[in-house]
């Protein structure tokens, strides 16, 4: 038996379907289990291998020649026939082709263009921070998060869609990310009116002036994309950036909500807030599972794996994986963790939307701050099982402000 078919060094399996909507609720459990049974697991359900320790998940993500995106950054490989979405210019290409259309998106996201974004943020922030109710039972993802983040991102953006198509949407992507099961068949149905005229906002002619999506087609006239790919370039920020922020500051305010303490801290001392939110997408990471696919047969942490075979970095795990972050689970907002945590990704494809996100963040949270003596949980928060985003459906809490 050559090296390479040595069975007996397959990765274990794990009987475990990650995406089942139980585990989706309360992913916990499968994450202990996928962390402590090897550093690669075996999931039959969806012949893929699984990661969730740090050190594994990291390395899988960065290391492109072992771990292609080529085959997308989904369960279905976008190269074969069947595939149920179709593939992002810039998420599912590795280097060296992904470097000049990242370097060009980069350009595009200058300093500059950023500073303008902070003075939107925080005008926007303010005036909905002003006007939210006090003392009363509310929402938070309904009435805070979702319009905050659905006014700010797509008028940067300029994209004039109807802001309630993007929720169904959003629901859609992140579950096609993930197994074609009975929630992405779902989202698909739901969004099928939509999706009728989906491409049609990213039309040149569609693009609000002074937007982001003005500057990708200029980039593109420059030559600094492939003829016709501006449109699907602007697709992608859309899709990455909306319901990934949304949980994002739903999972502050919840861990803000039921850490009194680390609150107190933010209120004495607003900077913090960022720190917030690094530690809120740690513990509870927006993008909960991104694939790469095995280009060949390899060695791996001391196992075989096959070739042309899925593997889901489960990033929500290996931010809470004990060997990396000492107590885990706790939410500590003194904690420096923003470029160690896996919630952003890492390596040639880390987010490139980061500083929005966390700027977004930050304005939202330090005006919420600066008025409210407190935040009280006034009910059982849910989370919106989605296959690959892990973000809630509800935040009942009270904004408590003397
Ligand atoms: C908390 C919010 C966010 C989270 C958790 C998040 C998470 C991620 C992760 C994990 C990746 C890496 C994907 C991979 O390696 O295959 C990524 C890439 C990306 N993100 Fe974000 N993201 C967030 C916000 C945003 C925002 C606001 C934007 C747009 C302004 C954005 C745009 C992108 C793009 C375009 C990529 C692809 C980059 C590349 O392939 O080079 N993201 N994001």
């Amino acid at each position: 038996m050559t090296e390479q078919l040595d069975m007996t060094r397959a990765p274990p399996v794990l009987d475990i379907d990650p995406f089942a909507v139980e585990n989706l609720r309360d992913p916990y459990p499968f994450y202990a289990a996928l962390r402590d049974t090897a550093p690669v697991v075996f999931i039959p359900a969806h012949n893929m291998y699984a990661v969730g320790r740090y050190e594994e998940t990291r390395t899988v993500m960065t290391d492109y020649a072992r771990f292609t995106s080529e085959g997308g950054i989904g369960l279905s490989d976008i190269r074969k026939p069947g595939a149920w979405r179709t593939p992002s210019p810039i998420t599912e290409v590795d280097p060296p082709r992904h470097t000049p259309i990242r370097g060009a998106l980069t350009k595009v996201l200058s300093p500059i263009v950023i500073r303008r974004w902070r003075e939107v943020f925080t005008e926007e922030a303010e005036r909905q921070a002003e006007a939210l109710p006090k003392n009363v039972d509310l929402d938070a993802v309904r009435d805070i998060v979702q319009p905050y983040v659905l006014k700010v991102f797509p008028d940067v953006l300029g994209i004039d869609m109807p802001r309630e198509y993007f929720l169904p949407l959003g629901e859609m992507n992140f579950n096609q990310l993930g197994p074609n099961n009975d929630l992405t068949k779902r989202s698909v149905a739901d969004s099928a009116s939509i999706l009728e005229k989906y491409a049609t906002y990213f039309d040149r002619s569609s693009m609000i002036p002074g937007g982001l999506g003005e500057q990708i087609y200029a980039a593109e006239d420059r030559g600094d994309f492939a003829p016709g790919t501006g449109g699907v370039q602007v697709r992608t920020f859309l899709r990455a950036g909306v319901d990934t922020t949304i949980s994002g500051i739903g999972w502050a305010l919840y861990y803000l909500a039921t850490n009194p303490d680390e609150w107190a801290k933010v209120k004495a001392d607003p900077s913090l807030a960022k720190n917030a939110f690094e530690e809120a997408i740690r513990l509870s990471g927006p993008a909960s599972c991104i694939f790469r696919t095995t280009v060949a047969d390899m060695e791996f942490s001391g196992l075989h794996l096959k070739g042309d075979t899925k593997v889901g970095c489960f990033l929500g795990a290996a931010s809470r994986d004990g060997r990396q972050f000492p107590e885990p689970d706790a939410f500590r907002v003194e904690r420096e963790s923003a470029g160690i945590h896996m919630a952003l990704g890492a390596g040639a494809h880390i987010c490139i939307g980061q500083n929005i996100a966390r700027l977004e963040a930050e304005c939202i949270l330090s005006a919420l701050v600066r008025r409210i003596d407190r935040i009280e949980l006034t009910g059982t928060p849910a989370v919106h099982p989605i296959n690959t985003l892990r973000t809630l459906e509800t935040l009942p809490l009270r904004l408590v402000a003397h």
